[in-house]
């Protein structure tokens, strides 16, 4: 339980640093941020990584003016975005601009954005975006709980359509004789994944496009974790915790233009 609450500490302080490091200075089509190339909302710069499926840029939420740092697919004709930086605290006014400090960051073709420890070893993140999830688990995302730091990841769902904060309902994984993911809503848990079955959580219903993707559960020294990973690099899909308390896969549909849903829970 301490050791819980040190480590909780320890995350929030990292994203303070990480939030002064990013203090709203940010250019263009690059993968990289630094001080000599930063996003300045006012240009409408965005980063894209070399496989161009996701942009980190300034967005405002529908009929929301506020101002949020955050990820998005830059190939879905429809705003999806699946992470936000500043969730709880938006900028008012739209003269942003985001750098980082000498040492860089990178967005990654998974959607994934990385802070360097320093210039040398690229290979070591000192923070990465993957390791805070918003509302959305993305392909090849870790979640569950580094066993080694104690992180353990969560999921939580908006406020509203047009608020990225921090909302009701969550997900994460806790240990109920075996692990095992529940959603709730505040403090009370409303739907569980059932124990892992070898193939798959056994509470989880098969979902639409189970050939598209496949999901990989570890539990060894270093990790709990499920992972999903798509076997069609082009084809997005994403699992979301919504607003209403659903934990549901959504697979874009290029020819309808639109995500389709698979219910996850309730
Ligand atoms: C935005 O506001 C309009 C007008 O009130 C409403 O019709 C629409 O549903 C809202 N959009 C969202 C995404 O909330
Ligand atoms: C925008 O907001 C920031 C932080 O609230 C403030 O420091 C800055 O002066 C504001 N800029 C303008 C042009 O209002
Ligand atoms: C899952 O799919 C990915 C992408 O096709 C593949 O690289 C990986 O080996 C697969 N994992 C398992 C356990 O089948
Ligand atoms: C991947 O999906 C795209 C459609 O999104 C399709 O055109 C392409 O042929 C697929 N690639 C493979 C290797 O199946």
């Amino acid at each position: 339980m301490v050791r819980k609450t040190q480590n909780m500490y320890q995350e929030k302080s990292i994203l303070v640093s990480v939030l002064i490091f990013l203090i709203f200075r940010f250019r263009t089509c690059i993968d990289t941020i630094t001080l000599t190339r930063p996003v300045n909302d006012n240009d409408g710069d965005i980063l894209v990584p070399s496989v161009e499926n996701f942009a980190l840029g300034f967005f405002s939420p529908a009929n929301s003016t506020n101002r949020y740092v955050g990820i998005w697919y830059n190939k879905v004709s429809e705003q999806t975005v699946v992470w936000v930086f500043n969730r709880d605290q938006p900028i008012t006014n739209s003269s942003c601009i985001l750098s980082v400090d000498e040492t860089g960051n990178l967005l990654l073709d998974s959607g994934n954005l990385v802070l360097f420890q320093g210039l040398v070893n690229k290979e070591v993140y000192s923070w990465q975006s993957f390791n805070h999830p918003s509302n959305t688990l993305l392909p090849d995302m870790k979640f569950g709980l580094d066993k080694k730091t104690g992180l353990n990841r969560v999921v939580t769902s908006w406020k509203s359509t047009g608020n990225p904060g921090v909302g009701d309902y969550s997900c994460k994984l806790e240990f109920v004789g075996s692990p095992q993911f529940f959603l709730f809503h505040g403090m009370t848990k409303v739907w569980r994944t059932g124990p892992w079955t070898g193939l798959r959580w056994s509470g989880i219903p098969e979902m639409d496009g189970k050939d598209l993707y496949n999901v990989t559960y570890t539990n060894n020294n270093d990790d709990v974790v499920i992972v999903y990973q798509m076997h069609n690099s082009t084809i997005f899909s994403r699992i979301v915790v919504t607003e209403s308390g659903t934990m549901d896969r959504l697979t874009w549909q290029e020819a309808d233009r639109k995500w389709l849903r698979s219910v996850g829970s309730k």
